[in-house]
């Protein structure tokens, strides 16, 4: 954080927080710059990738099914199939329009990430848990970008509760701290996240799924944006609200009135 005014007592000193000052508006600046760079990279990247995808496709296509070269050509369609993916989730970031915040009531974009995800969660071994509390106080917020974090932690879960017998996914609303803060929970009876990974799911690009299936993108542009809407995110360890639960993440944001 900067200095307190009160606190500048020399000239030094009060070059410095300029300095500081200086330094911290650049480096948003240069964020910015970069955020729009890379957006504009990979959308000059994304025609020879389709080409590369598009040949490999033809390419298998014609081969015999005992072709020697068959899989080194499922490779090259597997490889540009990542780096598709890894793309477009960038793409995702470096497009997040800036300044749209408006007072959101967070089920909504909730029920529409679950809309979203409607065909994936679909199945006699899934079973939904919703609680949406209707009478939530609204957060300020970028509606789709708060849908963009729920479908990724829904997703994830969706991932996690592969191969559990009985899955569940939970999606819960509720107002906390008087009405100041809401909350979030989403949990699923998952594969679960060993404590030692707890911290590193955030970092970009940790991942531990097979390379066509994740990024390692998913959480840490969820966390980007619940940061900049002045929220958390976290793991939390158990809560007696969540019955059977092995992965609980927990975003509490400011509300608004
Ligand atoms: N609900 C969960 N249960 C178990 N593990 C999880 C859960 N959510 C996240 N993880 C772990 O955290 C890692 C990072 O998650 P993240 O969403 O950032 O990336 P990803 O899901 O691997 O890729 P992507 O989101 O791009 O598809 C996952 O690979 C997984 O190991
Ligand atoms: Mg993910």
């Amino acid at each position: 954080m900067g200095m307190n005014p009160s606190e500048i007592k020399t000239q030094e000193e009060l070059i410095k927080a300029f300095e500081e000052t200086k330094k911290q508006l650049l480096q948003s600046w240069k964020l910015a710059e970069l955020g729009m760079m890379a957006g504009s990279i990979i959308h000059e990247l994304n025609q020879p990738l389709f080409g590369i995808k598009s040949f490999a496709q033809l390419i298998l296509e014609d081969l015999r099914e005992d072709s020697p070269i068959r899989r080194q050509v499922e490779l090259i369609l597997k490889q540009s199939i990542v780096m598709e993916k890894i793309m477009g989730r960038i793409l995702e970031f470096s497009r997040r329009p800036k300044g749209e915040f408006q007072p959101v009531n967070i089920n909504q974009p909730i029920e529409a990430a679950l809309e979203l995800m409607s065909p994936r969660l679909k199945g006699s071994n899934i079973s939904i848990e919703k609680s949406l509390d209707p009478a939530l106080p609204k957060v300020m917020g970028d509606s789709n970008q708060l849908q963009q974090v729920s479908v990724n932690l829904i997703d994830n879960a969706r991932d996690a509760i592969d191969g559990v017998k009985k899955g569940i996914i939970g999606v819960k609303t509720s107002s906390i701290n008087e009405g100041k803060n809401i909350e979030i929970l989403i949990y699923d009876n998952g594969c679960g996240i060993p404590p030692v990974d707890s911290k590193r799911v955030f970092e970009p690009f940790y991942s531990t799924k097979e390379a066509e299936k994740g990024t390692g993108l998913g959480l840490f542009i969820s966390r980007e944006i619940i940061n900049g809407h002045s929220g958390r995110i976290e793991i939390i360890e158990e809560d007696a609200r969540v019955p059977e639960p092995r992965t609980v993440f927990r975003i509490v944001l400011p509300a608004c009135y």
